[in-house]
């Protein structure tokens, strides 16, 4: 029998991923159950077993306890809240303050998810002090369990100097929206065999300095497929096709509260912002024909207090009294 603390390998399938909150029941599909945090190396456990990575980002306290409810692995505090959250052009004004309020709050949500907080453009390209000072304050302030950078090159040395600092760094390649200037714009990468050889060349040099997982973003799936064979730790796919170790989608993106342009590796799992809109519609509706609030909604006294009171409010000051 497996239970919490058990290391025997659990049977795949079966338990309801409800019971995947810390310290209630055991989900099945871990091999080696612990209550509260997923342990970091489980994720590579999970390569290992073939078992797919669950990611989604998650920017305030609600959405991390859902996200945790619903089992997922982990969840990215990500710069993407820039423009889904704060209806900006791009991830690029984001700043540090903003990621770690969220990741607060994230993580005052998600007990059993690990917590991945983005670190924003500007924050970590200059030195490797200037990227571990970010790093500190999101998992020492934020509470984050692990720090996200984005691109190969000089990100490579930054994120070997976090990993050295003792903090835990998933790496970013493909489509990386901090430079989408500089990539021509939000568009796919890696799609010349010379790009995709370089593209899995970053990959590589980032397991190397350390990093535990990495998010192939906007990728061509046959180099998803090739980067995710070549690498020991974890590929997290967006728009990567079905063979990386994980798949991260947007909040807002998979659930229908985005408006904006959505990328074709986006599906929709439902349409909240239709029902909001509605559920808007019909408050708004009940408030001007009187229907709402109903005595259910309504706070009552003492019939005797009640009394007294009307008693009393014959001699309280009127408005016009009041006034003079
Ligand atoms: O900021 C974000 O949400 C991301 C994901 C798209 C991977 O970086």
């Amino acid at each position: 029998m497996t239970g919490v603390g058990s290391t025997e390998p659990a049977s795949s399938g079966g338990a309801g991923l409800a019971g995947a909150g810390a310290g209630t029941n055991k989900p099945s599909r871990y091999a080696s159950w612990t209550a509260g945090k997923l342990p970091l190396p489980e994720l590579v456990e999970m390569k290992r077993r073939g078992e797919k990575i669950v990611m989604v980002t998650a920017y305030d306290a609600p959405s991390g306890r859902l996200a945790d409810a619903a089992g997922v692995d982990m969840i990215l505090v990500g710069d993407s809240s820039g423009m889904v959250m704060h209806g900006r052009e791009s991830t690029v004004p984001v700043t540090l303050d903003e990621i770690l309020f969220m990741t607060q709050w994230v993580t005052r949500g998600a007990k059993r998810p690990l917590v991945i907080a983005d670190m924003p453009f500007g924050t970590y390209e200059a030195s490797n002090e200037q990227a571990i000072g970010t790093a500190v304050r999101l998992v020492k302030e934020g509470g984050a369990d692990a720090v996200k950078l984005e691109r190969g090159g000089t990100s490579v040395a930054r994120a070997k100097a976090i990993v050295d600092a003792g903090i835990a760094v998933m790496g970013h390649v493909g489509l990386t929206p901090q430079t989408a200037t500089v990539l021509g714009g939000f568009k796919a990468q890696g799609r010349t065999a010379d790009r995709a050889k370089e593209l899995i060349d970053d990959a590589f040099a980032l397991q190397e300095a350390g990093c535990f997982a990495v998010v192939l973003e906007a990728v061509p799936a046959p180099v998803a497929r090739q980067a995710t064979r070549a690498l020991g730790v974890p590929t997290i796919g967006i728009g990567a096709g079905g063979d990386t170790d994980g798949q991260v989608l947007v909040w807002h993106d998979m659930l229908g509260l985005y408006e904006g342009h959505a990328p074709r590796f986006v599906k929709r799992y439902a349409e909240l912002g239709d029902a909001i809109t509605a559920a808007l519609g019909r408050f708004a509706e009940e408030v001007r024909s009187g229907a709402f609030p109903e005595e259910q909604h309504t706070y009552t006294m003492p019939e005797t207090e009640r009394e007294a009171f009307e008693r009393r409010a014959g001699a309280a000051p009127t408005a016009t009294s009041r006034r003079r």
